[in-house]
């Protein structure tokens, strides 16, 4: 027989973010993997300090919560391909070197973000580890847009319901990038676009705000109500009480509930070493306007 211990664990801030106390062994083991998924989306974000995990491993506990991705699907004009990195294991840094494909796109990873808003299906997790930190910042931030949906006055609620947002590369990107050349835009422009509700009906019932830097417009709406409107719902959605801020040790692991929270990178020096290592788990459902 076998002892399965509970699954402990502590709140971080009221609204997002809790601790695991799990060890390594269990959380290999999948034996709690119901639950962290379960809290993982209740919670938006969780974190395991003194994890220690190699790649291999990282898999393994990525493989226990959902489906990981592997290999590359999409492409831009310019030919390249973007992979999820070998294995499932993509590396995220800001080097080229260290990651040919994805580095000069991954400046954006500083604005609030979710994760493949351009796909028809965006990623369900991501499982988070540092490999080498940055000397100052590079913390990372969560967001969640359960919490910030929940708290609108109910007309609000009502009058954003059926809105579609049309999700861009070149909106996530410009304005971390002002001072990009016209090659560089036309190379943005050039990957798919992609419109969701604004409003996520989770199969759960639950409701969220999809709301990511790359949501350029609402459909239909004017150009002037739909940029006032994306930027004021941006700001509540990102208030202190919405948020917790990661500060990362080496050999923590982290993982966020990408429909329901978003995230972003806090500015690091430039050329830094800064290197995490991430498992994308593929999304189960849709972003759907009704339940
Ligand atoms: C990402 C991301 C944030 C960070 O990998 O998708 O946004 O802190 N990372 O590096
Ligand atoms: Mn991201």
């Amino acid at each position: 027989m076998t002892l399965t211990t509970m699954l402990e664990s502590v709140e971080l801030t009221p609204k997002i973010g809790s601790q695991l106390k799990i060890d390594k062994a269990a959380l290999l083991s999948g034996e709690h993997a119901q639950e962290i998924r379960a809290l993982l989306v209740k919670r938006g974000a969780l974190v395991v300090r003194g994890a220690n995990l190699d790649d291999a491993e990282l898999r393994t506990v990525a493989r226990t919560l959902g489906d990981l991705r592997l290999g590359g699907a999409k492409r831009g004009s310019d030919g390249a391909t973007l992979s999820e990195g070998e294995e499932g294991v993509l590396k995220v840094s800001l080097d080229d070197k260290v990651n040919p494909d994805y580095a000069r796109f991954l400046f954006g990873n500083f604005l609030w973000h979710m994760d493949g808003t351009y796909e028809d299906v965006p990623p369900f997790a991501t499982l988070f580890m540092p490999y080498r930190l940055s000397k100052e910042g590079g913390d990372t931030m969560f967001a969640s847009t359960y919490a910030a949906y929940e708290d609108l006055p109910e007309d609000e609620k009502a009058r954003l319901d059926g809105l579609r947002v049309v999700h861009t590369m070149h909106a996530a990107l410009f304005p971390a990038k002002r001072n990009c050349t016209p090659e560089e835009f036309a190379v943005w422009s050039s990957y798919p676009q992609r419109s969701h509700p604004l409003v996520w009906h989770h199969k759960s019932g639950h409701k969220s705000l999809v709301l990511s830097t790359s949501g350029a417009w609402i459909e239909g709406m004017h150009a002037a109500e739909s940029h006032d409107l994306l930027q004021r719902l941006m700001i509540h959605a990102t208030q202190d009480k919405y948020t917790y801020r990661h500060k990362w040790q080496v050999g923590d692991l982290a993982m966020w509930d990408n429909t329901g929270a978003m995230h972003r990178a806090m500015p690091f020096e430039e050329g830094s070493v800064r290197e995490f290592h991430r498992c994308t788990l593929n999304g189960e459902e849709p972003i759907m306007a009704v339940s």
